[in-house]
């Protein structure tokens, strides 16, 4: 009965913890994440390949990187990069901008994007 009870308490700090986590978000979880973004994306100030630079994203009005071909759709969006509007957009970035180009399906999970865009907010 003891040891039972006692297991249930790990179990449920286990949880609260695990809740604690994707609210704030772990940047070096979010390290591994971002290889899914390494196809296209640097966090190297001016290093565009498919994608933009995304050195200092967070805080950035989207399609401000010099240098870069940004789509009309991005361009024109009028976002600004918060944790926010990162979330929205890497959820489903089709949905979150239409006839922007980023090929990609989204995460799906919200621990992988809280923790990404903590990993995002330290490139600065
Ligand atoms: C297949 C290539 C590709 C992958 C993979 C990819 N992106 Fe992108 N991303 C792009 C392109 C291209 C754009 C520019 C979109 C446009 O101009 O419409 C972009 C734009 C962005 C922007 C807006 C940047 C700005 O300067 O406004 C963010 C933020 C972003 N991507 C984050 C991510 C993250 C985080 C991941 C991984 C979870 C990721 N991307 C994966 C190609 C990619």
């Amino acid at each position: 009965m003891m040891l039972r009870a006692g297991l249930g308490f790990v179990g449920a700090l286990a949880l609260l913890t695990g809740t604690a986590f994707a609210q704030a978000g772990d940047p070096a979880a979010g390290e591994k994440v971002f290889t899914q973004c390494k196809a296209c994306h640097t966090v190297q100030a001016g290093q565009n390949r498919v994608g933009p630079s995304l050195f200092g994203v967070v805080g950035r009005a989207a399609g401000a990187v010099e240098g870069f071909a940004y789509s009309p759709a991005m361009k024109g969006s009028g976002m600004t990069w918060t944790a926010e509007t990162l979330d929205k957009y890497l959820t489903d970035p089709k949905a979150a901008i239409p006839g922007n180009k980023m090929v990609f399906p989204g995460l799906k999970k919200p621990e992988d994007r809280a923790n990404v865009i903590a990993y995002l907010a330290q490139q600065k």
